[in-house]
């Protein structure tokens, strides 16, 4: 989709038009008898889209709330507009938002360009929607270069929820790493998709462990972004849970808790977007991305519960329940990440039901070691973006649920407080500021949720490419 701006509104009998208003004074471009009608309709004046006609909608921004709010506001219009634009399949569209400043033109913008994803590649027959060619915002502060950039995140979620919503039969591991290889390399960044020979080579008995049942081989990705003028001479690592599919193994998932589980790699999708965003803004910020990745299944030679298999640092675990996978994977990730000596790692994963239980699909769980100012500066960046991260405890006291009977851990805490003994796992393999996002909830959506849409919704994509720009300017 193109991008344009303008400082004046485009007269067109075949424009579809959205006017924000946040007082009269905005409407100035309406006709006189738009405005009538829509005096006559019995509106707040607050927070209201309205469609007066095909080819013009009109939107009331809130009277009152903090910027973040507006923000969100305007996505969610932006989308709306979205909608009626591909409905009406206009020749153009056009925002006419005078009255904003560039951060809520381009949140306007955002939900529109978000919201107009599609993933229908799947059709036997031509199956699209028609699609928004171009928009045209009409706003005096808003630059190119906010348009530019605005572009590149929107792609780098659109290219985390390509993958995210591609099933298992059409998305291995290893298909997932040639995916991450060709968009990352011509972001200018480095990739190396470690092959199950070297995994075996460096003793990744998580990753091996969690593919023993699998038909397919795992791989290890890893992301490199070095800029010459980087800020920090120690990397920022993001690790991501890149579960292709999770059956639970055999400890089977039931009923219709494996239906969405192509889900369970989202975490690798949101890194490597992120990272591809990230290098593609040319950040001078240093960050290295690790995805190990493979399929949870029940075959032939699959984990069994009680197993006890050995970390690539040599904990060994009891894996009580094949189902808990995702920290198996992820602790021979975090124990790679050492090396760098990173100055901060966050982990990105579809890690448990319990998150998505305590907290539902609105938000992220988070946790952290050792990372207070940086978990509150992720905090501010997930406001900014709504992808809002609630803090939970990481008290010691959880640590004693995941001490195993016959082994160093086990993979299970007890029935209580399932999101934090899973963090608390995973912490275990680290020696570094250490934060852990769990995006069970948020990572894919029932039912259609605004801008987000219905299916993957590439959260985190949008939350670390703010924060590496908050990094990048501090
Ligand atoms: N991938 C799931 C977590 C999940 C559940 C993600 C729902 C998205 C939506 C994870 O591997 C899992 O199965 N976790 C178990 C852990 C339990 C066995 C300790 C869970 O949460 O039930
Ligand atoms: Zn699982
Ligand atoms: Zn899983």
């Amino acid at each position: 989709m193109q991008l344009h701006k303008h400082s004046e509104y485009q007269q067109n009998s075949n424009t579809v038009t959205l006017h924000i208003a946040s007082s009269s004074d905005d409407l100035v471009y309406l006709s006189k008898s738009k405005v009538d009608l829509l005096l006559a309709i019995n509106i707040k004046q607050d927070d209201e889209f309205i469609i007066l006609d095909p080819l013009t909608a009109v939107y009331l921004t809130p009277k009152k709330g903090n910027s973040n709010r507006i923000y969100e506001k305007l996505r969610i219009a932006g989308d709306k507009f979205q909608a009626l634009c591909t409905k009406s399949k206009p020749g153009q569209c056009q925002i006419v938002a005078k009255g904003l400043d560039s951060e809520e033109a381009v949140a306007t913008l955002e939900g529109f360009i978000l919201g107009d994803y599609q993933f229908n590649t799947h059709f036997s027959k031509e199956n699209k929607k028609p699609q928004v060619e171009s928009v045209i915002i009409v706003n005096d502060h808003i630059s190119n270069k906010q348009l530019d950039e605005l572009a590149i995140i929107c792609d780098a979620v659109k290219f985390a929820k390509d993958m995210i919503n591609e099933p298992a039969s059409h998305l291995s591991s290893v298909q997932m790493g040639e995916r991450i290889t060709e968009k990352a390399t011509a972001a200018g960044i480095k990739v190396e998709v470690m092959n199950k020979r070297k995994i075996e080579a460096l003793k990744m008995g998580g990753l091996l462990g969690v593919n023993q049942g699998s038909e397919e081989p795992p791989v290890f990705i890893c992301m490199d972004y070095k800029p010459e003028n980087a800020i920090n001479d120690t990397p920022i690592v993001f690790v991501g849970k890149g579960v292709v599919f999770d059956t639970g193994g055999l400890n089977l998932k039931t009923g219709n808790f494996m239906e969405n589980m192509k889900l369970d790699m989202g975490g690798a999708a949101a890194v490597a977007g992120a990272i591809i965003a990230i290098a593609r803004l040319k950040l001078p910020v240093h960050i290295m991305t690790f995805i190990p990745s493979t399929d949870n299944r029940p075959g032939k030679n699959a984990l069994a519960p009680g197993d006890v298999i050995t970390i690539s640092d040599g904990t060994t675990v009891e894996v009580l329940n094949t189902d808990a996978e995702g920290r198996l994977i992820l602790a021979d990730a975090l124990v790679w990440a050492k090396q760098y000596k990173p100055r901060l790692v966050i982990n990105i994963a579809t890690l448990t039901g319990s998150a998505a239980r305590a907290i539902g699909s609105h938000g992220i769980v988070g946790m952290q070691q050792e990372a207070v100012e940086a978990m509150k500066e992720l905090q501010k960046c997930g406001d900014k973006v709504h992808e809002r991260i609630v803090e939970f405890p990481f008290w010691e006291e959880y640590d004693d649920q995941i001490k195993g009977d016959i082994a160093d851990l086990k993979n299970l805490g007890g029935p209580e407080a399932g999101a934090i003994t899973a963090g608390k796992f995973l912490a275990w393999f680290t020696d570094y500021p250490f934060i852990h996002l769990d995006i069970a909830g948020p990572a894919f959506a029932e039912k259609k949720d605004s801008y987000r849409g219905k299916g993957a919704t590439g959260i985190c994509v949008r939350l670390l490419t703010e924060y590496a720009k908050k990094i990048a300017q501090s």
